[in-house]
């Protein structure tokens, strides 16, 4: 069993296939991750399994692989216990999960913008446009530079975990472009399909960061790491001034807009 606890998951997908449907009986969902090359040992402390769930887990999971045969489970080595589930965020990681709010606000509309896509006029692309802005500067300048810039430098950049975050900002991005050269082409098909692979993109990535990446980080800093974060962050806030507000003030618009135009249909 040692060997396999030091295999790469998607490995072990590919060799035992039902293994994946274990995992998301956990709610691990290696198979979606965009990288998914976590070793089957460090899954336990990222997902944050009780001692029982992991006895039960790697138990099920040795009869699978091993399936005649008595196989003995190592308790794995973990840099920290496991944490009751419910425990609430630390304020740095509190802060980031509100911005997701903000960018799941627009990633929600994405659907209906859409649907009343105009790439002809000038008006249907300024919608558009002003989405764009909303994405580069508050998503990626606002929010994702402060995972990147501050959080991330944190830990260990070659993890798979951290890869994962730094790859998903940068096909975010390459969706971007994409939108705005289809725009350019007026090229409706384009644009609503990098828009819809942006909001698929974007809602697991939420996902990952609110229900994983920042309670895995949260275990893993120290009382002293989580001030300092906390401090670097406001500092942010205030060089970035009525960034946050101004946004907002965005999406409340652009979320009447579209209410406006789902009722005159
Ligand atoms: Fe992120
Ligand atoms: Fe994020």
């Amino acid at each position: 069993m040692e060997e396999y606890l030091n295999k790469n998951i998607k490995e072990i997908i590919n060799q035992f296939p039902e293994v994946e449907n274990i995992l998301n009986g956990y709610n691990i969902g290696c198979a979606p991750c965009s990288i998914g090359s976590c070793l089957l040992k460090d899954i336990i402390e990222i997902h944050n399994l009780s001692p029982e769930e992991e006895q039960e887990l790697m138990t099920t999971i040795a009869k699978i692989i091993y399936p005649s045969r008595e196989v003995t489970i190592p308790r794995i080595k973990r840099k920290h216990e496991a944490r009751p589930k419910e425990i609430g965020y630390s304020p740095p990681m509190k802060k980031l999960v509100n911005e997701h709010v903000l960018i799941k606000r627009l990633v929600a509309l994405i659907p209906e913008v859409i649907d009343k896509l105009d790439v002809a006029s000038e008006e249907g692309r300024q919608v558009i446009i002003d989405g764009v802005d909303f994405i580069r500067s508050y998503a990626d300048k606002y929010h994702h530079t402060k995972e990147e810039e501050i959080l991330l430098k944190y830990f260990d950049e070659n993890l798979d975990i951290i890869k994962t975050i730094y790859e998903d900002h940068e096909t975010g991005r390459s969706h971007v472009r994409a939108v705005l050269e289809a725009l350019d082409d007026r090229d409706k098909e384009a644009v609503s399909k990098h828009l819809n692979a942006y909001r698929e993109l974007l809602t697991e990535h939420i996902k990952k960061e609110d229900e994983i990446l920042y309670p895995w980080m949260d275990r893993n800093l120290s009382i002293t790491q989580i001030g300092e974060l906390f401090s670097k962050f406001n500092g942010r806030d205030e060089e970035f001034g009525d960034t946050s507000k101004r946004y907002e003030e965005f999406i409340n618009k652009l979320e009447e807009k579209f209410k406006l135009k789902e009722a005159l249909k």
